[in-house]
């Protein structure tokens, strides 16, 4: 059995064979693979008895459900009012200079990939972005080249 046929198979074991097991497949297989392609999703409709267009639907509304391959570091930097104007523009042309890419980009090493996202709930603590799962908070130039130099020297 494929790997995807096996995460398919044991969600629809806790969740049963319908909608309920479409987010815990969906969000199961971005952990191992990053991300969902289209043959990802179609067999993901056949096994569930449901339409592709439902299931892209799905995975295209959550931003964190990525349907395109990015790097092993997603950089999302919050681009909600408060954060803009607590300074998020100086944070992020730091980023894109550091790492010559724009948004909506990744770098060619495929290590970093640079998104922009709505409020993550630290509005009183901005500018503030996520890398993967790791909330980053009260950036400045100065911190967020902190960060970065970390994960290019540190991090694999
Ligand atoms: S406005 Fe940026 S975290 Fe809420």
């Amino acid at each position: 059995m494929s790997e995807l046929k096996t995460v398919i198979s044991d969600q629809i074991k806790k969740h049963g064979k319908g909608r309920d097991a479409l987010m815990p497949i969906l969000q199961s297989i971005v952990e191992k693979n990053n991300y969902l392609t289209n043959e990802n999703m179609v067999e993901i409709a056949k096994e569930l008895d449901i339409s592709a267009a439902d299931v892209y639907g799905t995975a295209s509304f959550y931003s964190f459900l990525e349907t395109e391959e990015r790097g092993r570091y997603v950089i999302r930097i919050c681009k909600s009012i408060t954060c803009d104007m607590k300074g998020k523009g100086k944070v992020l042309r730091t980023i894109q200079d550091m790492l010559k890419i724009k948004i909506g980009e990744t770098t060619q090493n495929k290590k970093f990939s640079l998104l922009e996202t709505n409020c993550i709930g630290l509005c009183d603590q901005g500018p503030a972005m996520l890398i993967n799962d790791d909330f980053y908070n009260h950036l400045t130039p100065e911190k967020v080249r902190e960060v970065l130099v970390d994960y290019i020297r540190n991090k694999n």
